[in-house]
């Protein structure tokens, strides 16, 4: 949906994306109940496994401005079918909000799930 502002927001940051080595660029952009956005790109690195994906890029954003309860993610890429979390941001999701709805948009469509879905049984202390 082009009217909905996180997609817009989403592939905005996409632009910003550092992905020299994959050429695939993610944009994520995260709405906090406090109706605040905050978004992220993949930062990858020479040394591969250090790769910050978007979603954790946002993350980070928002916890660092003191957002921490989240409705809702979108993440956008030139992906067909669009483009899931990994499972390593899914984790780092699941600890703030489990019941996240998540939002993957790509050239052919977006598809939804919510955050269960993607991790049934994600790991908590
Ligand atoms: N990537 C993301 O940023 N988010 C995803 O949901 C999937 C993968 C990044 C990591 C890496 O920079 C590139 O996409 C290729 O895996």
């Amino acid at each position: 949906m082009a009217d909905d502002p996180l997609e817009a927001a989403a592939w905005a940051v996409r632009e910003r994306a550092h992905a020299p080595y994959s050429r695939f660029r993610v944009g994520a952009a995260l709405e906090a109940e406090d109706g605040r956005v905050f978004t992220g790109c993949n930062v990858e690195n020479a040394s591969y496994g250090l790769t910050l994906c978007a979603e954790r890029s946002a993350v980070a954003q928002a916890v660092s401005a003191g957002a921490r309860r989240f409705t809702r993610i979108v993440i956008v890429a030139e992906a067909d079918p669009p483009v899931t979390p990994c499972g390593a941001c899914r984790q780092v999701l699941f600890e703030f909000a489990p019941d996240l709805r998540v939002v993957g948009v790509g050239p052919s469509g977006r598809r939804q799930w919510t955050l269960h879905e993607l991790l049934p049984g994600g790991f908590r202390l």
